[in-house]
C-alpha cells in the first residue's frame, strides 16, 4: 500500500516535471544578456551572409546565392522574437527607445526585409542589374532600419 502510494508520487511529479519543462517557450529562458547578445550576433551574421550574396550572385553561382537569401529570410524571422521590453538597455545594445515606442513599424521593416530575401530568389536570376537588384531588395533595407532605430555610431 506504502509503495503503491510513494510509485503514485513519483509518477505524478515526473509528469507535472514534463508538462513545466515544455509549457514555457525556449525565449523565456533566456536572460536579457543572452538576448541582446543574440539579436547582435544573429545581426552580425546576416552581415557577412550579405557580402557572400552579393559575393556569389555577381559570379552567377545563383544556387548557392538563393540559399543564402533563405537563410537570411529565417534569421530576420527569428530576430522579431529578439526585442522583447525587458532589452533596451545593457550589454552595449546600440537599440534605439523607439523600436518599443513604434513596434508594429519596427516588426514590418524586419519582415518586409525578409519577404524581400524570398523575392530575391525570384528574380536574381533573371536580373540585368545583380548590384542593383540586391542593393534595391537587401541594402537598402539595413539602412531603412538603422537610419530610424539603431543608434549611429
Ligand atoms: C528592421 C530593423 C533592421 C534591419 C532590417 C536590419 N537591422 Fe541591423 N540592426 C538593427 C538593430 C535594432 C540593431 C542593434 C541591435 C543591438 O545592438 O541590440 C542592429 C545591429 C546591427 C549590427 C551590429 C551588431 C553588433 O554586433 O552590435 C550589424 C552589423 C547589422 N545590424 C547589420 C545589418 C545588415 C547588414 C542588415 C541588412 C542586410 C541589417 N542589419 C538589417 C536593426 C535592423
Amino acid at each position: 500500500m506504502l509503495i503503491k502510494y510513494t510509485i503514485n508520487t513519483l509518477i505524478y511529479v515526473f509528469f507535472t516535471l514534463v508538462i513545466l519543462t515544455f509549457s514555457f517557450p525556449a525565449s523565456s529562458e533566456l536572460s536579457v544578456e543572452e538576448i541582446i547578445k543574440g539579436r547582435k550576433a544573429l545581426f552580425s551574421k546576416n552581415y557577412s551572409t550579405a557580402k557572400r550574396v552579393q559575393a556569389v550572385a555577381s559570379k552567377g553561382d545563383f544556387e548557392k546565392a538563393k540559399s543564402l537569401m533563405l537563410e537570411m529570410s529565417e534569421n530576420y524571422k527569428i530576430l522579431i522574437d529578439y526585442f522583447p521590453e525587458n532589452t533596451q538597455e545593457g550589454f552595449k545594445t546600440e537599440a534605439l527607445p523607439i523600436i518599443w515606442e513604434d513596434k508594429e513599424n519596427f516588426n514590418n521593416l524586419m519582415t518586409k526585409a525578409s519577404t524581400d530575401m524570398i523575392e530575391l530568389t525570384r528574380i536574381i536570376e533573371d536580373s540585368d542589374d545583380i548590384r542593383g537588384t540586391l542593393q534595391k531588395f537587401m541594402w537598402a533595407n539595413c539602412k531603412a532600419c538603422h537610419s530610424k532605430y539603431r543608434a549611429p555610431h
